[in-house]
């Protein structure tokens, strides 16, 4: 008999990559591609939706051939992917009318503030579970509706893009969505993508009336919303298209979800945080929406065919990662794995603080208008204090998150499991088990994104039967333990209050 896996698209903000999974959860190909990063304007920030659809059928083939394997091997294929990031295109030609407009792009915060001031703060907050905030889709469909038509559309066809979408010419959706509909022809999202657009209601479990007349955005153009793991299937791939095969489209999930999937994370108090071009702190509180008092945000984590959907508590951090590539862009360092030898040869910061707040500050601070910070500097200060700080800064918004979940969920945090690219690095591991003052725990796959999405489309045709099977999966890589005094810590954490008050408010528009 021949041998079958599941593959798994893990759309992210930097790249696209495809894993191929055997039954024991471990990865049997991989492949990996960057696409350009658009910055019109300080603050915004776009993708190309095409070159993200001509890389996502590039790396399929590559993982196939670094498997090994045919495409007819394949049981299922799962998504996964930056949420958030919006895209709207014309039904006709399937061609976006406008490049996207990424989860990190700053040019709606005016709008925010108009939602402020018109006090809809808490009304957004409780249909949705989220901080009003430029970060979702709502405000971005809005923009792109209103602004896009004058800006020279990629799209062959012309006309008003608002009164286009209320004639049921356009289409919009998610990165999961846009990659759904062009494998499969069908317009679907699955619950947990919608739960971050701020036009879907996590009770009433759908596209929320209300909310789409505030934003104006036209019913006609929103996805119908599936399971993550859909045993009635998102569609096929065309057997004459670039696979040359009918594969069926299973899965769906929100890489942050994907990741809490991935980890395993199946049951009320279980928590991961993914370090990614962000990091995304995520505890699943089961089928109850807590709402936070503490600034993180209420979602969907995800939701089985046939079964209620399980919620999540959220911390969003916008900049970790991306920190470290900043300091690749400022040539800093010349590639990520250095960081760990010349912070650890600095022995200290020195007293330097960095706060990448390069797109205002997510959870728990919710600040549009913050920006990047380093305070502290003298004149003996080196590049490996910068990047000491810099490290330093990923953990310390760890905490920051990690104590605002506490006090929400009530449950103390014992333990963390961690996933995501930056965790390979040992010294960051220790350095987070450190200043969080908790055991940090590293799984043997790290990538538990892409093995999430894989999972929910595996579990839905039924190449796993049960989640149990995937729990026996998951196995401990590394843990790391406190070695640093906790006053000596508590200290350090204070002064980070100080220098996150510094970066805060600074943006003019
Ligand atoms: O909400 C944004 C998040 O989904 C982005 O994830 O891994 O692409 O940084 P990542």
């Amino acid at each position: 008999m021949v041998d079958t896996y599941v593959g798994s698209i893990d759309q992210g903000t930097t790249g696209t990559r495809f894993m191929v999974f055997d039954h024991s959860g471990q990865v049997v190909g991989n492949a990996y591609e960057k696409h350009e990063q658009i910055y019109p304007n300080p603050g915004w920030v776009e993708h190309d939706p095409l070159e993200i659809w001509e890389n996502t059928k590039e790396v399929i083939t590559a993982g196939l051939d670094d498997a090994g394997i045919d495409a007819e091997q394949l049981e299922a294929l799962g998504i996964t992917n930056q949420r958030e990031t919006t895209i709207i295109w014309d039904k006709e030609t399937g061609k976006p009318v406008h490049n996207a407009l990424v989860w990190q792009d700053r040019r709606t915060t005016e709008r925010v503030e108009e939602l402020q001031e018109a006090d809809k703060v808490e009304w957004i907050r409780e249909k949705t579970g989220l901080e009003a905030d430029a970060y979702f889709s709502a405000t971005k469909a809005e923009w792109l509706l209103d602004n896009a038509e004058p800006l020279k559309l990629q799209s062959s066809r012309g006309g008003n893009l608002r009164s286009r979408a209320e004639e049921g010419e356009l289409l919009m959706g998610t990165i999961d969505c846009w990659l759904i509909y062009n494998l499969t022809g069908n317009h679907i999202t699955d619950v947990s993508n919608a739960s971050r657009t701020m036009l879907y209601n996590i009770e009433d479990l759908e596209w929320d009336d209300e909310l789409l007349d505030e934003f104006d955005v036209p019913e006609e153009m929103l996805p119908e919303v599936r399971p993550s793991s859909d045993e009635n299937l998102y569609g096929h791939t065309d057997a004459d298209g670039f696979l040359g095969a009918e594969i069926p489209v299973a899965g769906a999930l929100g890489d942050q979800q994907a990741a809490l999937f991935g980890q395993t994370c199946f049951d009320k108090g279980d928590a991961k945080n993914t370090y990614g071009t962000g990091s995304f702190y995520l505890m699943n509180t089961g089928t109850e929406a807590v709402s936070s008092d503490h600034g993180l945000l209420t979602t969907i984590g995800f939701q089985m065919s046939g079964e209620p959907v399980q919620y999540a508590l959220e911390g969003s951090i916008f900049i970790t990662g991306a920190a470290i590539e900043w300091l690749e862009d400022v040539d800093l360092i010349n590639n990520a794995a250095q960081t760990a030898e010349l912070a650890r040869s600095a022995g200290s910061t020195d007293g330097v603080y960095m706060v990448p707040a390069f797109t205002g500050l997510g959870a728990p601070h919710w600040d549009g208008r913050a920006r990047g910070t380093i305070v502290g500097m003298t004149r003996g200060t080196r590049k490996e204090h910068l990047v000491r700080a810099t490290l330093e800064s990923i953990a310390y918004q760890t905490r920051d998150v990690a104590e605002a979940m506490e006090a929400d969920s009530g449950v103390e945090l014992t333990s963390l499991r961690v996933d995501g690219g930056a965790v390979k690095n040992n010294f960051l591991c220790q350095l987070q088990s450190d200043i969080i003052q908790t055991d940090i725990v590293r799984p043997e796959v790290d990538e538990t994104t892409a093995l999430g999405s894989a999972y929910a489309a595996g579990l839905a045709v039924g190449y796993w039967d049960t989640v149990d099977e995937l729990r026996k999966n998951w196995q401990v890589d590394h843990e790391f333990t406190p070695e640093a005094e906790p006053q000596t810590v508590d200290k350090m954490y204070d002064r980070w209050h100080d220098a996150v008050e510094r970066s805060r408010d600074w943006a003019q528009e």
